[in-house]
């Protein structure tokens, strides 16, 4: 897995980076390829969190406009601050990887404002233990996460350990998680219907999250590997240090990756569509098929 390191892209020829993110590895770049302000990281960096009132991160949805993690007074003026930050780093991805911008969901943008060295967080949570990504609340249903991360810290580096690309990860361990389980009881009369009745609630707006076999099994996989000691000690590991105003995209679902040190990160994420992909068969979906050799994906295509 390598960082790929892209000094002046503006300059550039157009290239086509599908490929090296879908094999696993980091687009890096050393400046903030898109306009940043001094005023937007030094408003998000004075910000105090350590209140009663704790707020872990603040989340924004730019398709809603809708912020959280902020205390009422703050509101509106982060809630510009995040709708500017978003609608940039979106433009710069959708110049950067055109092909995946013509089908992509923009899922939240974050803002990361505590020391990630020494947080005291149940194992699930805990993001210094190697993982790939899914989100509990938001399925994607075989679609893939790229998240992209700039660090804001005025001095200090963000520091990254990543391992092996999914396809590795999956065939030494998909299985020992309970794959074969899982896909046949998602293909069992039983299980389609209760896909099926799932989906047909969360089609009329019921609260209730429309997970495919493949999201299921994401879930499980992210706990699974930060739970199996032999992967976290034994596996390659790769170090990286961001260091300030240093931009990164990757997909966290095909690139298990741990965060070790660092303040101050905002990010966004983008849910990509399988089928925009240089080679679909890359997909984590479509190599977890391969292995056990049924489908995974229900109806819902989103
Ligand atoms: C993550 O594990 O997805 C978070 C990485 C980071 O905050 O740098
Ligand atoms: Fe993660």
């Amino acid at each position: 897995m390598d960082l790929i390191t892209i000094d002046t892209w503006a300059d550039a020829q157009p290239h086509d980076y599908r490929p090296d993110l879908e094999s696993g590895n980091v687009l890096f770049f050393p400046a903030t390829p898109f306009s940043l302000p001094e005023a937007t990281k030094e408003l998000l960096r004075s910000l105090d969190f350590s209140g009663t009132a704790v707020h872990k991160n603040i989340a924004y949805r730019p398709a809603s406009d809708r912020i959280t993690g902020v205390d009422a007074g703050a509101e509106e003026q982060l809630r510009a601050v995040f709708k500017d930050y978003s609608r940039n780093v979106v433009r710069f991805a959708a110049d950067l990887l055109p092909d995946y911008a013509k089908k992509w969901k923009l899922d939240y943008a974050s803002f990361r404002p505590l020391e990630e060295q020494g947080r005291d967080l149940p194992t699930n949570k805990r993001n210094d233990l190697m993982h790939t990504d899914a989100f509990p609340s938001r399925p994607v249903h075989g679609n893939l996460i790229l998240r992209i991360f700039t660090n804001i810290h005025p001095t200090k580096s963000r520091v990254w350990v990543t391992s092996d690309p999914f396809t590795k990860v999956a065939e030494r361990y998909a299985k020992d998680a309970g794959l074969d389980d899982l896909a046949a009881e998602a293909a069992s009369t039983m299980g389609r219907l209760r896909g099926q009745t799932v989906h047909a609630m969360s089609g009329l707006g019921l609260p209730i999250a429309d997970r495919s076999a493949y999201d299921r099994f994401m879930l499980r996989f992210h706990e699974y590997l930060k739970r199996n000691e032999e992967y976290q000690r034994d596996w390659a590991s790769y170090r990286f240090e961001f260091p300030p105003g240093s931009t990164w995209l990757v997909f966290t679902d095909v690139v298990p990756h741990s965060v070790h040190s660092g303040q101050h990160a905002l990010e966004q994420t983008i849910i990509v569509a399988r089928d925009s992909m240089a080679d679909p068969e890359k997909a984590p979906v479509s190599i977890l098929q391969r292995l056990c050799g049924k489908p995974l994906l229900g109806q819902a295509a989103w």
